[in-house]
C-alpha cells in the first residue's frame, strides 16, 4: 500500500478519534457538573444524552452536504464544528449553554460519522479498503479508551472543563490535516473535473492498468443519470439501504454501549466494590475494545466480512448469555463479579473485530456512487436513532425486566444479526468499489 493513502485514511480517521473522545468522555464529566450546577437527575441524564440528538441532527444532513461541497470539506466543516462546541462546553457559564456546547460536538460527530468512512472507502485501493475502514473503526476507540484516562486522571480535582475542552486538539489537527488532503477522486468524477480525479487516482494507484480499470468502473457507474434521491427508487439501490439500516440498527441494539457507556454502573450491578475499581475495570474494556479492532484491521481483506462477522456475533452472543445466566443465579455473589468481567471482555473482543469496524466498511460500500452520500446518510441516522434509544432505555429495562432479561434480549439479538448477515449482506471483499452489486 502507498504511504499516502495511509496518510490520507489516517487523517480523516481523525473524526473517528473525536467520535470516540466525545462520547466517551461525558461518563467522567458528569460526575462533577452535576455537582457544579445541582442537576437533578434528569438533567443529568439530558446533558449525555444530548449529544446523541445532535449526532442524528448532524448525520442527517451529512450525505447532502459532501455530495454537494465534497467529502473534504464536509471533514473540514466537521473540524470547525468539534473546535467550536468543545471551546463552548469548555467555558460554559451555566447549564443551559453546556446543553448547546455538547448538541454542537453531537452534530461535528454526526458529520465525521457520515464522511468519514465514505472519504476512506473512496480513497482506499480495493486490496486495502477494509483495513483503512477498520481503521477509522480504531481511531474510534483509541479516542474512548483516552477520554477514559483522561477522566481518570482529571477527576482528582474534578477538572470536567478540561475534560471536554481538550477535544480542541484533536479538532486542531484534524482541521490542519484536511487542509492537505486531496479531494476524492469519484467525489470529483461525478462532479466532472476529471483532470483532477485522474491526477488523484495517479496518487492512490502506482500501477497505470489498475488506474484505468478504477476509472472506468467509476465511469461506468456515473452512467446512469438518477441521483440522490431519484436513485433511491432503484430496487437494488432501496435493496442496499434495507441492508445498511438494519446493519446500522443491529449494531446498536445488540447492546454495546450499554458496555461502553454504563460500563462501570454494570461492574457495580456485579458486586464490584468501589467507584474507582469499576472505572479502572472500565479502562480495561476499553484496552481490549482498541487491540482487537487490529484484528479486524489484519484480517478483513484476507478473510472476508461475512467471516469475521460470524465469528464475533457468535462471540458476543456467548458472552451474553453467560451474562444473563450469571445474573440469573441467586447465589452467586462471590464469582459474579469475575463472570462479569469476563463475559464483558468476551463481548466487547468480539465486537471489536466484526460489528464494529464491518458495520461501517459495509455501509460505505455497498451504494453505488451516485446514491452513496445519501444510502451513508440515511444509515448512519439510524444508527444515531438505535444508539439513543437503547442508551436512554437501558437503566429501564434493567429495572423493569431485571438485569437477566435484559442481556438475554441482547443475546437473542445477535443470533438475529447471525441469520441477517446469512441472508442478506454481500461479501465485498477484494471487489472494485463500483462493482459491488447488492441483489435486489
Ligand atoms: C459504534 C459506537 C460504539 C463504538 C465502540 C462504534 O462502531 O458505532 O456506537 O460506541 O463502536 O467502540
Amino acid at each position: 500500500m502507498r504511504a499516502y493513502v495511509l496518510l490520507v485514511a489516517s487523517v480523516a480517521a481523525l473524526g473517528g478519534l473525536l467520535f470516540g473522545y466525545d462520547t466517551g468522555v461525558i461518563s467522567g464529566a458528569i460526575l462533577f457538573i452535576t455537582k457544579d450546577f445541582g442537576l437533578a437527575l434528569r438533567e443529568q441524564a439530558f446533558t449525555i444524552s444530548v449529544v446523541l440528538i445532535g449526532c442524528i441532527a448532524g448525520s442527517a444532513v451529512a450525505g447532502a452536504l459532501a455530495d454537494r461541497i465534497g467529502r473534504r470539506w464536509t471533514l473540514l466543516v466537521a473540524g470547525v464544528v468539534f473546535f467550536a462546541g468543545a471551546i463552548v462546553s469548555a467555558f460554559t457559564p451555566n447549564e443551559a449553554i453546556l446543553l448547546c456546547g455538547r448538541f454542537v460536538v453531537g452534530i461535528g460527530i454526526g458529520f465525521s460519522s457520515v464522511v468519514a468512512p465514505l472519504y476512506i472507502s473512496e480513497v482506499a485501493p480495493a486490496s486495502v479498503r477494509g483495513a483503512l475502514v477498520s481503521l477509522y473503526q480504531f481511531a474510534i476507540t483509541v479516542g474512548i479508551l483516552v477520554a477514559y484516562l483522561v477522566d481518570y486522571a482529571l477527576a482528582a480535582h474534578g477538572q470536567w472543563r478540561w475534560m471536554l475542552g481538550l477535544a480542541v486538539v484533536p479538532s486542531l489537527v484534524l482541521i490542519g490535516g484536511m487542509l492537505g488532503m486531496p479531494e476524492s477522486p469519484r467525489y470529483l468524477f461525478k462532479m466532472l473535473f476529471g483532470d483532477r480525479a485522474r491526477d488523484e487516482l495517479a496518487r492512490i494507484y502506482l500501477d497505470p492498468a489498475a488506474r484505468a480499470q478504477e476509472e472506468q468502473s467509476i465511469r461506468e457507474s456515473l452512467r446512469t443519470r438518477s441521483q440522490g434521491w431519484e436513485a433511491l427508487r432503484e430496487p437494488a439501490v432501496r435493496a442496499a439501504l434495507f441492508i445498511g439500516i438494519s446493519l446500522a440498527v443491529l449494531q446498536q441494539i445488540t447492546g454495546i454501549n450499554t458496555v461502553i457507556y454504563y460500563g462501570p454502573q454494570i461492574f457495580q450491578m456485579a458486586g464490584v466494590g468501589s467507584a474507582s475499581a469499576s472505572i479502572l475495570e472500565q479502562s480495561l474494556v476499553g484496552t481490549v475494545n482498541c487491540v482487537m479492532t487490529l484484528v479486524a484491521i489484519f484480517f478483513v481483506d484476507r478473510l472476508g466480512r461475512k467471516p469475521l462477522l460470524y465469528a464475533g456475533l457468535a462471540g458476543m452472543f456467548v458472552a451474553l448469555a453467560a451474562l444473563a445466566a450469571a445474573f440469573a443465579q441467586p447465589h452467586l455473589s462471590g464469582s459474579l463479579g469475575a463472570i462479569a468481567l469476563g463475559s464483558m471482555m468476551l463481548y466487547v473482543g468480539c465486537f471489536a473485530f466484526s460489528l464494529g469496524p464491518i458495520v461501517w466498511l459495509l455501509i460505505s460500500e455497498i451504494f453505488p456512487l451516485r446514491a452513496r452520500g445519501l444510502g451513508m446518510s440515511i444509515s448512519t441516522l439510524s444508527n444515531w436513532v438505535g444508539n439513543f434509544l437503547v442508551s436512554q432505555f437501558f437503566l429501564t429495562m434493567v429495572e423493569r425486566l431485571g438485569r437477566s432479561v435484559t442481556f438475554g434480549i441482547y443475546a437473542a439479538l445477535c443470533i438475529v444479526t447471525i441469520l441477517f448477515v446469512r441472508a442478506f449482506v454481500p461479501e465485498t471483499k477484494q471487489e472494485l468499489l463500483e462493482s459491488i452489486r447488492v441483489r435486489a
